[in-house]
This record gives C-alpha cells, sequence and structure tokens, in this order.
C-alpha cells in the first residue's frame, strides 16, 4: 500500500479589503471591541465572486505549485457550506473551470472542519488504491449568508479558498486523521437554515433568510476543549509528543481560542499559525490558506511534523498529522 503526501498548495483571497472601521459604519461596533474579543482586523468580502470561482483560481495555483496538470486529477474534494447551487456541485463546477475532465467531483458539508474530512475522505481513497491523487479544497463565500446587521456574528467571517493537491507516494507524508460529529448539541450553537419547505401540502407565512446564528459562548467552550481533544488523541495514537510538532495549524476561528488552547495543552504560542487577523473565519477555507501561507513562505521543512486541526459547526471537528 502506498503512502499519501500534499504535493502541491494554492490559495486565493478577494480582493476586497474590509476593515475593522469599515464594520462599524454598518452596525454598532469598534476596531477595539472586535480585536480584543477576536484578533481579527480585517477580511475579504467577495465582490461578486461565487464560491466555485475562489475554489478554482486556488486550485489552479495548487496545480501549478505541484507542477501537475489538471487533467491527470482524478478526485476534486470541495468542502463547503456556501456551494454556488444544490446542484450541481461546487467540485463539479470547478471540474468544468479548470478542465479536469477525468476526475470524479463532489463536495463535503462539515462546516469549519470540512478541509479535514476532505483530507481524510481523499487519503482513503489513495490509500486503498481506488485513486492515485486528489485535489481537495476549502472554499466558502460566508457573506452570502451572513446577517450585515448582525454584530454577533458579522464581524467574525471572511470568504476565501484554499487547497491541496494529494498523491499516492513512497515517502511518508499524511501519518493519521482523526474525525468526529456531534449532532445532538449542534444545531444550538451554529445554525444557518437552508431553503424552508412550501408545497402544495406545507405553505409557509413568511420566508425565512437564510443567515448564520451562533451561540458565541457555547462555541468557544465547545472550541476551548475539542482543539486539546483533537491534538492529543492524535498524538496518544501515533506515539508523538508535542516536542515532535514543529507547527499546529488551527481552524482560524479567534485568536482567544488559540491562546486559551495552547495554555491548556501547555504548549509555546508560537507552535500554533495565525493568520486570521487578515482573513477573519473563513470556515472550511482557513486550514488550506494558512497551509499554502506557511509553504510560500517556505516555513514547512521536508520531515517536519505538522498537526491541522479543524472545528466547527456540526458539531464537527478533526485533526490530521502531517510528515511534510
Ligand atoms: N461589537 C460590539 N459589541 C458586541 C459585538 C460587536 N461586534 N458583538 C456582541 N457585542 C456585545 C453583545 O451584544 C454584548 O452586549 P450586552 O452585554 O449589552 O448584551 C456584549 O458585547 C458581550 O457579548 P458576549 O457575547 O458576552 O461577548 P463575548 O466576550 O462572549 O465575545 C465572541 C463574543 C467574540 C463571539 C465570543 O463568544 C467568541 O469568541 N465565541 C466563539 C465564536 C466563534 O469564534 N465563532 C466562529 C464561528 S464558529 C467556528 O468557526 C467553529
Amino acid at each position: 500500500m502506498s503512502e499519501v503526501k500534499i504535493i502541491g498548495t494554492g490559495s486565493y483571497m478577494p480582493k476586497g479589503i474590509t476593515t475593522n472601521d469599515d464594520l462599524s459604519k454598518w452596525v454598532d461596533t469598534s476596531d477595539e471591541w472586535i480585536s480584543s474579543r477576536t484578533g481579527i482586523k480585517e477580511r475579504r468580502l467577495s465582490i461578486g465572486e461565487n464560491t466555485s470561482e475562489l475554489a478554482s483560481k486556488a486550485a489552479i495555483k495548487a496545480l501549478e505549485n505541484a507542477n501537475m496538470k489538471a487533467e491527470d486529477i482524478e478526485l476534486i474534494i470541495v468542502a463547503t457550506i456556501t456551494g454556488d447551487s444544490f446542484t450541481p456541485s461546487t467540485a463539479c463546477i470547478v471540474q468544468e473551470n479548470i478542465g479536469a475532465f477525468n476526475a470524479v467531483a463532489f463536495d463535503i458539508s462539515a462546516a469549519c472542519s470540512g478541509f479535514i474530512f476532505g483530507l481524510n475522505t481523499s487519503y482513503q481513497f489513495i490509500k486503498g488504491g481506488q485513486m492515485k491523487n486528489a485535489l481537495v479544497i476549502g472554499a466558502e463565500v460566508l457573506s452570502k449568508i451572513v446577517d450585515f446587521k448582525d454584530r454577533n456574528t458579522c464581524v467574525l467571517f471572511g470568504d476565501g479558498a484554499g487547497a491541496a493537491i494529494l498523491k499516492a507516494s513512497k515517502e511518508q507524508g499524511i501519518l493519521y486523521n482523526y474525525i468526529g460529529s456531534d449532532g445532538i448539541n449542534g444545531k444550538e450553537s451554529l445554525n444557518c437554515p437552508a431553503v424552508q419547505i412550501s408545497n402544495p401540502y406545507t405553505k409557509i407565512e413568511k420566508k425565512e433568510e437564510s443567515f448564520i446564528t451562533m451561540n458565541g459562548k457555547e462555541v468557544f467552550r465547545f472550541a476551548v476543549k475539542i482543539i486539546p481533544k483533537s491534538i492529543e488523541k492524535i498524538l496518544e495514537d501515533t506515539n508523538n509528543s508535542l516536542d515532535d510538532i514543529k507547527y499546529i495549524i488551527p481552524h482560524q476561528a479567534n485568536l482567544r481560542i488559540v491562546e486559551f488552547a495552547a495554555k491548556k495543552l501547555k504548549v509555546d504560542i508560537e507552535k500554533f499559525y495565525v493568520n486570521l487577523d487578515k482573513y477573519g473565519n473563513t470556515s472550511s477555507a482557513s486550514i488550506p490558506i494558512a497551509l499554502d501561507e506557511m509553504n510560500r513562505k517556505g516555513l514547512l521543512k521536508k520531515g517536519d511534523k505538522i498537526i491541522l486541526v479543524g472545528f466547527g459547526g456540526g458539531l464537527t471537528w478533526g485533526s490530521t498529522l502531517i510528515q511534510w
């Protein structure tokens, strides 16, 4: 059985920068409140580009980075909660956009853990021998489902896309995957309804908007518990210690969450890579965007062990151990 290696990364951010001061013109908030509670300074909001466009642009950069042609890709997975349409899937739209005519393409819905779920799924396809490679993308235009009148949520989120290319290899790459879900407590913490039932049997009085609602304190409590749990689980199962790990790339939700998690794990905060000050919370895109940024900065050296850790709506969570 072959190993599975990440051989290329890419990301694409919409050009429009929205600062905390910009937001304070739309809702009763301030740079001081947002910065001190979340660490977020600015985010990118799409000006007309849909999720598949961001995803395709990130994919093309990942293909260039991996020195691969789109037609050689066998599997495309897009993790998103803000796909262009119910059908076709965003992955199928990406397939057409980039010319990956020989790929199988489908979407995964696991909110901010989506990229970790996508990595794990494509890992299984390659490890099992059914595919030789995969393009995994986390892409979101969250501004489609953010209520810009709700200061509790609109200050947190941003749009963007990140991608990685996985390939069967003789060398070790992805060493371990762990994923989990809790549908019992999920709906209360973080929610965004889809289209309501309206047919000849069920008539709705007033159509609800599809906006994200969140119990911020609940999500905070969940996040600071699940990050250490997901990291400790992967370390235990692979007989590694935190000293063996060069970097941890967490889902970029909130700096205070990362600080709390680092404290609980008794690990230097510097081990966590953080870029949420520039992009806010881009849900499934946040981990691959950070991974690509680190890759392009030359921070990741051959043999480095890194942990990716995600958590989000569902509830869902998961972690991946990679040897670069
Ligand atoms: N600007 C100014 N005031 C605000 C804002 C804002 N943007 N948002 C809320 N407030 C107010 C509230 O209305 C409240 O006012 P009140 O006391 O008069 O009612 C006050 O600030 C305090 O609100 P709290 O919710 O208690 O603030 P808290 O300290 O808990 O911080 C926050 C809120 C930042 C959302 C925090 O709960 C948090 O970080 N939660 C994690 C949520 C998260 O990161 N979600 C990301 C999505 S989920 C994911 O990615 C997995």
